[in-house]
This record gives C-alpha cells, sequence and structure tokens, in this order.
C-alpha cells in the first residue's frame, strides 16, 4: 500500500519512444530510506516528479517522510523556501513498504546498503514488478553496475546514478555507464540529473568512479598517518582544512559517508586495483566492528 495521494494518475502506459523523447520522467521510485534514499527524495520532489521511496518496513517508510518534511520545514524556518513550496514539494513525496508499489515508475534509484548481493536481488524483484520501460539504476558508490544489469532481462535499460552526501546540498551527480547501457538510456539518466539542478558528469563503469576512486585512498591514508603517530585527528582535519581550503577534513568526512560504507567501498577499491593503501586501515575496521559507524550512530572518529 502506498501512503500519499493521487497516484491513480501515474496509472498510465507509457511507451520507452515517447518517454526518451519528451525526457518525460513523471514518478520516479528510490528503493532504500537511509541517508541517500532520504536525501535523493528531496531533490527528486523539489524538482516538480513524484517519488516513492520503498523502504523495507511501514515504520521506517513512514519515518523518511518525516525526515524529508523535517529538513524542507528546516529551509522554510531559515525562509530559504516558502510555505507553498514546502506543501509542493510534500505534496510529490510517497513511501511504500512494498517493491510493486514501484510497478508504474519511469525511473528507480536503488540506495540499499554497499552490498553486491542484495544490490542484485533487489534488482531482480525490480526487474519483474516495473513496467517495461522503466530504466533501472542504481545509487552505488564503488561496485560495477554492469553486475547489476546482468541481472535483469533489461541490461540495455540499466546505469549508475550516483549522487553524494549530504544529496540535497551536493552538485555533483555521476552516471555511470556499463557497456550494455543504450544511449537512450544514458541520455534519460543525463536528463533526470538536470532536472534535478545537478551537474552530471559521465563516467565508465570502473570501481570508485571518479571521485571515489580520488578521495578513499586519501581518506585512508590519513587514518594511516594517525595510526603512524604522525599527528591528531583534530590537527588532520584542521590542516586539510585550512590548507588545502577543503571545507571538512578527512575525519569529519569518513564519519559523514559512514564507516561501513567506507570499508564496503576501499574493499570495493581494493579488489580491482590490488593497491595496497586501498585495504581498509585496522582502526577503521576496529570502529565499525564497535558499532561506530559514523554522525548515523552518533559515535564514528568523532562523537555527536
Ligand atoms: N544534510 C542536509 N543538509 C545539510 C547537511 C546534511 N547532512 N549538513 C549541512 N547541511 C546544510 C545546512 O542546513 C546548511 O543549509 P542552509 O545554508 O540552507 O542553511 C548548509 O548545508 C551549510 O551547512 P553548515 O553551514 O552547517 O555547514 P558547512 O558550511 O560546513 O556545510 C557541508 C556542511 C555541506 C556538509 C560541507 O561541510 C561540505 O560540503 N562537506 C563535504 C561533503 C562531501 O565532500 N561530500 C561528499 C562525500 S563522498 C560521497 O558522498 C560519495 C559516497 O559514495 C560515499
Amino acid at each position: 500500500m502506498i501512503f500519499g495521494i493521487g497516484l491513480a494518475n501515474h496509472l498510465y502506459t507509457s511507451t520507452v519512444a515517447r518517454m526518451i523523447q519528451t525526457r518525460d520522467i513523471k514518478l520516479v521510485g528510490i528503493v532504500g530510506s537511509g541517508i541517500m534514499g532520504s536525501g535523493i527524495a528531496e531533490v527528486v520532489s523539489r524538482a516538480g516528479m513524484d517519488v516513492v521511496v520503498c523502504s523495507r518496513a511501514e515504520q521506517t517508510a513512514h519515518a523518511t517522510r518525516s525526515a524529508i518534511e523535517k529538513s524542507l520545514a528546516n529551509k522554510l524556518s531559515k525562509a530559504k523556501i516558502s510555505q507553498e513550496q514546502m506543501d509542493t514539494a510534500m505534496s510529490h513525496v510517497y513511501v511504500t513498504s512494498k517493491i510493486e508499489d514501484l510497478a508504474n515508475c519511469d525511473l528507480v534509484i536503488e540506495s540499499a546498503i554497499e552490498d553486491l548481493t542484495t544490490k542484485q536481488r533487489l534488482f531482480v524483484e525490480l526487474d519483474k514488478v516495473v513496467k517495461l520501460s522503466c530504466v533501472l539504476t542504481t545509487n552505488t558508490s564503488t561496485l560495477p553496475v554492469i553486475e547489476m544489469a546482468r541481472s535483469t532481462n533489461r541490461p540495455d535499460k540499466v546505469c549508475g546514478i550516483h549522487f553524494f552526501n549530504p544529496a540535497v546540498i551536493m552538485p555533483l551527480v555521476e552516471i555511470i555507464r556499463p557497456i550494455t547501457a543504450s544511449d537512450e538510456t544514458i541520455a534519460l539518466a543525463n536528463a533526470f540529473v538536470a532536472t534535478c539542478g545537478k551537474d552530471g558528469v559521465q563516467v565508465a563503469d570502473r570501481a570508485g568512479f571518479i571521485v571515489n576512486a580520488l578521495l578513499f585512498p586519501y581518506l585512508n591514508n590519513a587514518i594511516a598517518m594517525l595510526e603512524a603517530g604522525t599527528a591528531s585527528m583534530e590537527d588532520i582535519d584542521t590542516a586539510m582544512k585550512g590548507g588545502c581550503n577543503f571545507p571538512m577534513g578527512p575525519f569529519a568526512l569518513l564519519d559523514l559517508v559512514g564507516l561501513d560504507t567506507s570499508v564496503s567501498i576501499l574493499e570495493a577499491l581494493y579488489s580491482e586495483f590490488k593497491s595496497s593503501n586501498l585495504e581498509p586501515r585496522p582502526t577503521l575496521r576496529k570502529l565499525v566492528e564497535q558499532g561506530k559507524l559514523g554522525r548515523k550512530s552518533k559515535q564514528g572518529f568523532y562523537n555527536y
């Protein structure tokens, strides 16, 4: 059951040709209601498209809607948006705990945990429930998009659409092209990203794409520097902010990204490039084992 109103409007059948000609994406599905899923849903709703967020449980589905409402209310209180803009955005947001409710989506963004088996299982399910014209995408940070494409009967309609954290703020989106993706799929992804008001870049399907392939060796080296006793994490963060004009130091950024996600990203990079400085540092693994996952668990390198 979908929670929201007006979804019947979307019970239309749209042909692939019509969709690609008009770049007409009316209904977007998001699978996963974590920090990224919820942030992307806010971006999509503010861009004027309807969005259904599919969470694993009804309770978390409702919590996602509340999180989006809270984020918009925060912008309203700072006079960054009007009450009307907030109400309009919220009228676009639907939540569900049933994947079948994504049946009429024109585009789906899978935003579940960074685990290939989980993602492949979701792609198999999505492929069965969504209409034939629907483009299936993943917000993976590093995993091979081709492996998800191959789990479906529509590999030409699968690509990566990678938002950055916090999705509402960060302007960049990477559009990842597996060798199976058609030109139409990539054109649709480009059009969607532009409609979201983001800057799209295109990248081949190689672990880490552009940003994480360059960012994570740096983050892992910062932990190695801390382990070697070269400087404290506070001083390393201060140094990289003051010395490079980065908005955050490496430890604050690791906490923002999530330490479990960081381990997954480094493991994927290591398995592809086999460089020793990509092996997740022992301190990072230890924090994850202790359940200290960064901001989301209120403890990581720093306490929140
Ligand atoms: N979610 C939503 N909005 C947030 C936010 C969050 N987590 N954190 C801050 N904001 C908003 C604030 O509300 C504020 O909005 P306003 O201007 O409308 O009031 C605005 O961002 C600025 O916030 P602050 O003044 O409190 O703080 P900063 O100026 O320090 O900005 C930041 C915060 C935008 C997070 C900035 O520090 C930054 O850009 N950090 C780098 C983030 C980054 O590098 N992200 C990429 C990570 S890698 C990744 O995502 C890839 C993935 O695959 C792992």
